[in-house]
């Protein structure tokens, strides 16, 4: 089997209510991973991009998270309703939707100012 052209993980991590830290699958019920999961079959990526539930990016202020790699493009706020346009243009037309790409200040970096404050 060749390798995987694309990697997509999509945080499908569910927290107790009331943790100190949201996430982005918070009633369970979230159908972002299946839809993303079809649209990249019916786009005939099959093979090509994979698709993987993961658990917490720790990007879980930005949530419902997606990361792509290899360009490493991280996605926050997602709804199934960007499914078709992260496939279409990111996945197809290799353009990533810079509508919901988080900042680099945001990604992994204390600086982020969406992060709660460390006590
Ligand atoms: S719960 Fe999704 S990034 Fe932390």
């Amino acid at each position: 089997m060749a390798k995987y052209r694309r990697h997509m993980f999509v945080c499908t991590n569910q927290r107790e209510p009331g943790s100190a830290r949201p996430s982005c699958n918070a009633d369970g019920t979230s159908q972002l991973h299946a839809q993303l999961k079809q649209a990249v079959d019916a786009a005939g990526l099959k093979g090509t991009v994979r698709v993987n539930k993961a658990g917490c990016l720790d990007q879980c202020e930005h949530g419902p998270n997606v990361v792509v790699y290899p360009e490493a493009v991280w996605y926050g706020h997602v709804s199934t309703a960007d499914v078709a346009e992260i496939v279409a243009s990111h996945l197809v037309a290799g353009r990533p939707v810079e509508r919901l790409a988080l900042p680099d200040a945001c990604i992994h970096t204390e600086a982020c100012e969406h992060r709660p404050a460390k006590t």
